[in-house]
């Protein structure tokens, strides 16, 4: 069976073209000023690690909830159409879901393997430069762990139109920022509290495994539009800012809506309108929905895109407390998560060795 056996919903394509239009970029200088730059580099090249051995791909799935993920935390829980089904329908209706969002992440990993890349060739300084390659080689990686994840589920879907039409927008913008503030920070912040949701909640180890190490990169590549971007934006003027801050508002409003699903419900012949009402006036369901920026607010802010545009939109989305999250403590809290999931492995080999001795 090959990766395209698995799509539930037909692709329109099996390829997607975006044409470009910007310069690539070489430097003669050779700089090394960006100390800090250069030390995340030093990082993602001493943090690199193969998805095929880190990751015990034999463990076993479960087909109705591939996930391992509690049945409170599913959008549809307590959705009377949902719950009047039988247990093979509901469960078929969650594999789904969770074959939905898993296929969110690949193809979006595939849009940061392009982005990273386009940064590279793009980006003025060479320290960006370098770090950005470091960033591709996880992206590929990423998108080799969630291929494989996805084919043991046997299921996938099409990339949603949202999230689409916000990879679309960045990678057409010939400004090298613009990748930085639609990948860095808006797609890969978003994904970075979904994968924690998986990471913290699952009861696969195989899945929560998966997440918890591409979380430990993502974190780095967190990090490096935070920097690029917190150095650049004050050279701007206030009009360039301001063009900033409506796109990141809009990029916002726009992937929130990406956990819809509406052309899954369709797809299952569900009543959308219905199924997408529950979702909005269930208060488990917005709260999800609202963490899910509890990793980009705090670096908005820090990147200096904080005026009065952005402060009213996150108001209105009632996401602007997590200003104070501590984006540092977050970050070095993934990290040690990735080392625990690395020793309870290697307990287990032990375990097991010990008893192939005996
Ligand atoms: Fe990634
Ligand atoms: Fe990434």
């Amino acid at each position: 069976m090959t990766f395209t056996d698995t799509y539930g919903i037909k692709p329109e394509s099996l390829s997607w073209e975006v044409p470009q239009d910007f310069d690539a970029r070489f430097t003669w200088t050779y700089s090394d000023d960006r100390k800090d730059l250069l030390s995340l580099y030093s990082k993602g090249k001493q943090k690199q690690w193969d998805a095929e051995y880190r990751i015990d791909w034999d463990q076993d799935i479960d087909y109705a909830n591939p996930q391992g993920m509690p049945d409170e935390l599913f959008a549809l829980n307590g959705y009377a159409e949902y719950e009047k089904m039988s247990k093979a329908e509901k469960a078929e209706i969650r594999r789904n879901s969770q074959a939905w969002g898993l296929s969110q992440f690949l193809h979006g990993e595939q849009g940061a393997l392009i982005c990273s890349a386009k940064i590279v060739t793009q980006v003025p300084d060479l320290e960006a430069k370098f770090y950005a390659s470091t960033q591709t080689i996880d992206e590929a990686r990423h998108v080799e762990a969630y291929k494989r994840l996805l084919e043991k589920i046997g299921l996938s879907h099409p990339m949603t139109g949202p999230l689409k039409s916000l990879l679309e927008q960045v990678l057409r913008d010939n400004r090298w920022d613009m990748t930085y503030l639609g990948m860095q920070v808006v797609i890969e912040g978003l994904a970075l509290a979904a994968f924690a949701g998986i990471r913290d909640y699952s009861s696969s180890p195989l899945a929560a495994a998966v997440n918890a190490y591409v979380m430990e990169d993502e974190a780095r590549h967190v990090a490096f539009g935070r920097l690029t971007l917190r150095s650049y934006y004050p050279q701007l003027t206030e009009a360039e800012r301001r063009e900033r801050e409506e796109f990141l508002v809009e990029a916002c409003y726009h992937m929130r809506d990406r956990f819809e699903q509406r052309e899954l419900w369709d797809h299952l012949g569900l009543d959308t309108e219905a199924a997408v009402q529950h979702m909005h006036e269930t208060a488990g369901s917005r709260q999800f929905r609202n963490h899910l920026f509890n990793r980009i607010v705090p670096v908005v802010k820090d990147i200096g895109l904080w005026g009065e545009t952005v402060q009213k939109g996150y108001t209105d989305m009632g996401v602007l407390d997590y200003v104070n999250v501590d984006i540092d403590a977050l970050q070095a809290n993934d990290e040690q998560i990735a080392a625990q999931f690395d020793a309870r492995r290697q307990n287990i080999a032990d375990v097991a060795a010990l008893a192939a001795a005996e």
